[in-house]
């Protein structure tokens, strides 16, 4: 079959949510980045008001695994040979990996609902001659900087508004300690120009915080470095840089001690080219678990849901809330355990919930603050510091939306406190609209509110949610039919 040029073509244009981000000094990000925020709102924000819903019935596949499929892109860029990637995850995030990757000389193409890429080789990185725009990915920038950092060429990231005020300290630190230097924004952010060392430093590296890009930046820096690179993690995080770098040939070791992991790459690695199935993303199943837990009369399954230990803790807590979850047709994808998920209608309960199962479902707070909301008895959460970092202080921004839509919420520095309204519908949002804040994340967990509502959730832009799951509303649609 030959290409679908369509999506070829879509991969390589950069879509106008990613354009904006685009600048070419190196200014602090503030106030231009507001303007262009205010301008982008202006010009392209989609308002939708989701409106309460009957049962959610049927089946539904939900798309690939956007943590896996950035890095199927990157590692299949970087190997020796073609890779061949199904189930590729095609949001926005996904195609400025692409799109970096193209910049740096690697060849990617679709053909029919294959994805392949042509590596670079070992050391094969090109110098881009144009900035790196990362829209709004905090994954592909850091794991970007990681790969550039071991290499002797220059990049420039950019992003948008919300991209730019992410901390990239975290990153800076252990890159610089291996030999690359940045010109960055004021505070560590976007836009920053970096600089590979020609002969990167083998490090041993402590996470200072609970963070699968940071552990996978200094990774995928140690690719093209002689010696041992070392990360110790004191909290597991996701592990599908070890799992997948060791797919593709790699010489990578991880040691459990306990909860600390300490992982051990061998470089300079020469990786080669693999076929990858990508599974079902967790973080996106998320929306219509809950969905369906707290529309009453629902009966779901969502198909090919990824069941990593390391990112299934949602389904975890939402069991311990009462939450009806069968799994179905266990099975392995692309060296994944994989599940179809019975969801049917449950009374949750709020619990406190366990600080020690925040990295399993880092991204699936948002979502489960709303299943809390309509709880029996009060949920507490702490441990969250980190969700302030996220695509938007997601903290602060679940909060007033919840209350926004009549919900009972109390925000701590590390957590919310949410009491729960005992199965009764949220009454929903009546004169203003919730601000999603450039975060897909926040505008899906608040579609689910508008869902079980009494009156609909009025969200202000729900343009964001293509970053991620680009056929969220259709899916919505048909499971609600
Ligand atoms: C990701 C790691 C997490 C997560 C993000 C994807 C990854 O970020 O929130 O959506 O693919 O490595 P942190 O490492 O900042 O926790």
């Amino acid at each position: 079959m030959g290409p679908d040029m369509s999506e070829i073509k879509s991969a390589n244009s950069i879509p106008a949510r990613l354009a904006i981000g685009q600048h070419r000094c190196q200014k602090p990000a503030g106030i231009l980045t507001q303007l262009f925020e205010g301008f982008r709102l202006a010009n392209t924000a989609k308002p939708h008001r989701f409106s309460p819903q009957g049962p959610l019935t049927g089946h539904l596949r939900i798309p690939g695994d956007k943590s896996i499929s950035h890095r199927s892109v990157m590692f299949g860029a970087l190997a020796d040979g073609e890779t061949r990637v199904t189930g590729l995850l095609e949001g926005e995030d996904v195609m400025a990996t692409a799109a970096a990757m193209r910049a740096m000389g690697a060849n990617i193409e679709k053909h029919g609902d294959e994805w392949r890429i042509k590596g670079v080789g070992a050391a094969g990185l090109a110098q881009p001659d144009q900035a790196l725009d990362m829209g709004n990915s905090g994954t592909s920038t850091r794991l970007l900087m990681g790969l550039v950092a071991g290499h002797p060429i220059s990049a420039t990231f950019t992003g948008d508004a919300s991209l730019s005020k992410r901390p990239m300290g975290r990153v800076i630190d252990p890159l610089s300690l291996m030999g690359a230097s940045f010109d960055a924004s004021e505070g560590g952010t976007l836009p920053l120009t970096m600089h590979g060392a020609s002969d990167a430093k083998a490090i041993e590296y402590r996470l200072p915080v609970a963070s699968a890009q940071v552990k996978s930046a200094v990774l995928l820096a140690g690719l093209n470095t002689h010696g041992v690179t070392t990360v110790i993690e004191p909290t597991p995080t996701r592990d599908h840089s070890e799992r997948m770098l060791r797919g593709f040939g790699a010489n990578l070791d991880v040691e459990v001690n306990g909860a600390e992991r300490v992982i051990r790459l061998t470089g300079p690695a020469q990786l080669k080219a693999q076929n990858v199935t990508v599974p079902g993303d967790p973080s996106s199943a998320a929306f219509f678990i809950t969905a369906a837990l707290l529309c009453e009369g629902s009966d779901l399954v969502v198909e090919n849901v990824g069941l990593n230990p390391t990112r299934a803790g949602l389904i975890t807590v939402l069991r311990q809330m009462g939450g009806n979850i069968e799994e179905l047709n266990p099975r392995e994808v692309g060296g994944e355990p994989v599940a179809d998920l019975r969801v049917k209608h449950s009374q949750l309960v709020g619990i406190d919930v366990d600080p020690s199962i925040v990295p399993s479902m880092v991204d699936e707070f948002p979502v489960l603050f709303v299943a809390a909301a309509l709880a029996k008895g009060t949920t507490r959460t702490s441990g969250l510091e980190e969700l302030r970092v996220k695509e938007s202080d997601r903290l602060s921004a679940m909060a007033v939306a919840l209350k926004l839509a009549g919900a009972d919420i109390e925000e701590n520095a590390d957590g919310l406190v949410i009491h729960g309204r005992a199965g009764d519908r949220l009454p929903g949002t009546m004169t203003k609209s919730v601000t999603t804040h450039l975060d897909h994340r926040v505008a899906m967990a608040m579609a689910v509110a508008g869902l079980a509502s009494e009156h609909g959730v009025e969200i202000d832009d729900t343009s964001p949610i293509a970053t991620s799951f680009p056929n969220f509303m259709d899916l919505l649609k048909g499971a609600a039919a």
